[in-house]
């Protein structure tokens, strides 16, 4: 099988992304113990710790399956956590990679996978599109709990930081990807998607469910273009 850099690209920036997603995930357990959460949330955040390093596996499996060679280089330095307070670096996280960047993830990944045919991708992205509905569903229970421990600050923190993250899911999904040009139908069937349904996906997601989940639980974004069912 012949492919563009383009589709090879793909797999490898997924294989670096998804081991930068179990080093996020692996700071949420921390800072869940720190802050004392429930058992149950940190249990969940331990599988979503290993379901990532299986990500980051499978992402280099798909590469290697579509003419990629040798190991995927990961930059380290970009894993050093942040100093902060517990509680704050746990809501920032659950935020920016649960709230949003795993709510997201469920309808990207679903539209990769609805034009994937080489076998090699159809099967990890169908593994990481089961793996992702229950990591987003972690990241509203841990929201709940966040709410619960801190009913005066979490609210105000999450509509202050809303369109801030937003913008950063927005950038990237989008921009890193050089997706302009139309796809072939054999970077369809590697699991592509084009620039077009990016946007469009992400900005339905934001619109249809994220916004509208955070104004249940009383949090509007602080400032900025997105309202509520908008
Ligand atoms: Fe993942
Ligand atoms: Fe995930």
């Amino acid at each position: 099988m012949t492919l563009t850099p383009r589709a090879l690209d793909e797999w490898r920036n997924r294989a670096e992304a998804e081991y930068r997603s179990a080093a996020v995930a692996a700071r949420v357990v921390h800072n869940l113990i720190a802050t004392g959460m429930p058992r149950a949330l940190v249990q969940t955040g331990q599988r979503i710790v290993n379901d990532e390093l299986d990500h980051a596996e499978l992402s280099h499996g798909v590469w290697l399956a579509l003419g990629g060679e040798g190991g995927v280089d990961i930059d380290v330095a970009q894993l050093t956590p942040p100093a902060g307070p517990p509680l704050l670096l746990l809501a920032e996280d659950v935020l920016r990679a649960f709230c949003i960047g795993e709510t997201v993830a469920v309808p990207l990944f679903a539209a990769m996978r609805a034009g994937a045919e080489h076998p090699a991708v159809v099967s990890a992205l169908e593994r990481i599109l089961r793996d992702e509905a229950v990591h987003r569903a972690f990241g509203w229970d841990a929201l709940a709990a966040l709410l619960a421990l801190d009913p005066e600050g979490v609210p105000p923190f999450m509509a202050a930081r809303l369109p801030e993250a937003l913008e950063g899911c927005r950038r990237a999904y989008i921009v890193p990807h050089d997706l302009r040009r139309p796809l072939s139908a054999e970077e369809r069937g590697a699991g592509l998607i084009d620039l077009d349904e990016y946007q469009h996906i992400v900005e339905e997601c934001i619109r249809s469910s994220i916004l509208p989940r955070f104004a249940k639980l009383g949090i509007t974004p602080a400032h900025g273009e997105d309202t509520p069912g908008g």
